[in-house]
């Protein structure tokens, strides 16, 4: 039944925490399910390929962010709503509110409109808890890899924009709001500490 999701900019370490949540539920035996966006379907796979690709330098904002919830609506029809009809664990990397941060208020097409669209592609299909590991801008600077996608390669006011929309958005109850400096370990017992609070485990 649980829609977990992991939010923040790029570096905060969102992927190890995934993978460290997913065996977590494993050894448990729980049901889980993992997946990422852009992507986590074939199609979306392919619709990743053309919004990361660094040759499309002149994509405007609408075509970038109605292909990001193209490959959204496609992963919610094909995998997120039937696996959580089932009562799986569904974890996703990057959800509704990474379109929020980045290209409502990084790119400035404006919360609500995103909000709008988004709800239309997932037929309001909400996470129960969504964690923002929110890093600083030294943090993000040290973290920051030489290679770099077409998103990842936006400059530093960029950023700023997307940390002030998380920062906007997280203080909703929905969100659970980490310090990602820290060591790995510290950042997923405060995870677990809050599974198991929300879910009783
Ligand atoms: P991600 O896969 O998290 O990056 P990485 O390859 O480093 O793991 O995300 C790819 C990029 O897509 C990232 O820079 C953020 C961007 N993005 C948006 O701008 N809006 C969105 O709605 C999503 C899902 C991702």
């Amino acid at each position: 039944m649980p829609l977990i999701t992991f939010e923040g900019i790029d570096g905060c370490g969102k992927s190890t925490q995934i993978l460290m949540l997913k065996d977590y539920f494993e050894k448990r035996k729980l049901k889980c399910s993992v997946f990422r966006e852009p992507g986590g379907t074939v199609i979306g796979e392919k619709i990743r390929d053309i919004l990361l690709d660094n040759q499309n330098s002149i994509m405007d904002p609408k075509a970038e962010f109605l292909l990001l919830v193209a490959s959204r609506a496609q992963l919610v029809h094909e995998h997120i709503k039937p696996r959580l009809e089932l009562g799986e664990f569904v974890i996703v990397d990057r959800y509704i509110d990474s379109s929020v941060a980045y290209q409502g208020f990084g790119r400035g097409l404006g919360k609500k409109i995103v909000t709008f669209i988004n709800e239309f592609a997932t037929e309001l299909v909400y996470p129960d808890l969504t964690f923002y590991l929110e890093i600083d801008e030294k943090t993000f600077e040290m973290r920051r890899k030489e290679k770099r996608d077409r998103i990842e390669s936006e400059g530093i006011e960029f950023i700023r924009k997307v940390m002030e929309g998380y920062s906007e958005i997280s203080s909703s109850k929905r969100f659970v709001k980490i310090d990602a400096r820290v060591d790995q370990n510290q950042i997923f017992v405060a995870i677990i500490k809050e599974i198991e609070r929300r879910f009783n485990l």
